[in-house]
């Protein structure tokens, strides 16, 4: 509950308007309660409703291989997912160079390298500052596999490691923050949430990166973060299906894949793009878009990421686009309560990570997110993995903390809207079957 408060202040926080005010304050009363009231949390009451099936293509053609996925039928569905939901991302190349701005040859007492890596990009005139913090463990001098993570607060949250640079880029203001600046105080705050030392220990390298250092969370036109670096001529006008805030993290996070690539403790084939939450719905698509990504994690994504827009059942497409209107597209505002005329569901996006291992994490008492309608995602994307070969092991959501991991893997836990110890076992078992 605590980062949806914080979700939402986020957004309140960043505007000094009278209405910006009002807003916040009202966005904030709603969200101290975990389950907005006014929206469906009963299952016998989830309206009939039709999925567009993935394997049928527009022309009406039946996707029968795995070929007919590949050349047409997923190209047709990425597009409309560009073009109806997340919006499309630039495709011309910018300029990046990478500054090491710090390194520790003995992190983490000894078990560790840190390494503390700038992705500037841009024209040194106008350029943004990626700022990316990466621990190897020594283990070997082979390349390792790695978990790429957005984090919500600033690196320094992910660890009390005093070495860790505080971003000096917007942060949202909570916890007493009250001018948008990170705190030394606040190292180490939500350490809970990232199994550092399990993933080292077991092998893994472990990246993360800030995600207000690559478009701050808030609706500013897109004016500043990675959007400015592509500025719209003054005869243009944004279009509507120009890319969002969901699609620019995404964006960002190909960079650093970039990044990975080339450094040669890490081994880019095995990437693993995780995320919680909205950062779930970014990694998902983060996945659809760039095919570098050997594994996909979402933890408790819900609406916009794994959960069935067409369920209505927690957050609905409505109540998404009016709360963070910056997200998703214009186009995503024309499915507001109208989800069954949107041309894909979520569980198309799933989909497009087939055949690379998925796993989709649920928590019982997150409906928000809609558990129910993230297992039934991760159920209708199966049949595109059969393509494959590939299967997905479960047909009915399966018990409280009784993880299925086959090419899909998928849990639901007790407990709330988190990322946990319990969630990080599950993906390293999950990566181990997979990327070892
Ligand atoms: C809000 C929002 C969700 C989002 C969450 C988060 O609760 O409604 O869609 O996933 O914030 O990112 O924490």
């Amino acid at each position: 509950m605590l980062s949806r408060i914080q979700g939402f202040m986020n957004i309140g926080m960043k505007l000094n308007s009278l209405s910006g005010r009002i807003y916040s304050f009202l966005i904030f009363s709603i969200t101290m309660n975990a389950q907005p009231k006014g929206y469906l949390y009963d299952e016998s009451k989830v309206i009939f409703y039709q999925l567009p099936d993935p394997l049928v293509c527009q022309d009406g053609t039946k996707v029968e291989t795995a070929q007919t996925w590949i050349e047409k039928r997923r190209p047709e569905i990425l597009k409309l997912f560009k073009e109806e939901v997340y919006g499309e991302s630039p495709e011309n190349r910018i300029p990046m160079r990478i500054k090491i701005a710090e390194e520790g040859q003995d992190a983490l007492g000894g078990k560790a390298i840190r390494k503390q890596v700038a992705i500037l990009l841009g024209e040194s005139s106008r350029t943004l500052s990626i700022n990316l913090l990466l621990y190897l463990p020594k283990v070997s001098n082979q390349p390792l596999p790695a978990f790429l993570t957005l984090n919500f607060q600033g690196n320094h949250t992910v660890h009390s490691d005093p070495a860790i640079l505080l971003p000096n880029t917007w942060v949202r203001n909570r916890n007493g923050i009250k001018d948008n600046q990170a705190r030394e105080k606040d190292r180490g705050l939500a350490a809970s949430r990232w199994a550092i030392n399990e993933m080292i220990n077991r092998g893994y390298a472990f990246a993360t990166v800030y995600y207000g250092d690559i478009d701050p969370d808030f609706d500013d036109g897109f004016q500043n973060g990675i959007h400015a670096l592509f500025p719209l001529l003054e005869s243009e006008k944004r279009k509507w299906s120009d890319w969002g805030s969901i699609a620019g993290w995404a964006w960002g996070l190909s960079r650093c894949l970039d990044f990975l690539e080339q450094d040669p403790r890490i081994d880019g084939k095995r990437v693993a793009v995780m995320g919680h939450s909205r950062l779930g719905k970014t990694s998902l698509w983060a996945g659809a878009i760039d095919e570098r990504f050997a594994m996909v994690i979402s933890n408790n994504s819900g609406c916009g990421g794994a959960a069935l827009s067409r369920r209505r059942f927690g957050e609905t497409v409505k109540r998404i686009n009016t709360s963070f209107p910056h997200w998703f597209c214009e186009n995503y505002k024309k499915y507001n309560d109208k989800e069954e005329n949107c041309p894909v569901d979520q569980h198309m996006l799933i989909a497009l990570a087939a055949p690379r291992p998925v796993y989709i994490a649920s928590a019982e008492e997150d409906r928000w997110a809609d558990p129910k309608g993230e297992f039934l995602s991760a159920l209708h994307a199966e049949p595109v993995y059969q393509l494959f070969g590939k299967i997905f092991g479960a047909k009915k959501q399966p018990l409280l903390n009784q993880p299925v991991h086959r090419q899909i893997g998928y849990h639901v836990r007790n407990g709330k809207h988190d990322v946990t110890a319990y969630d990080w076992n599950q993906y390293l078992d999950f990566a181990d079957q997979h990327l070892k």
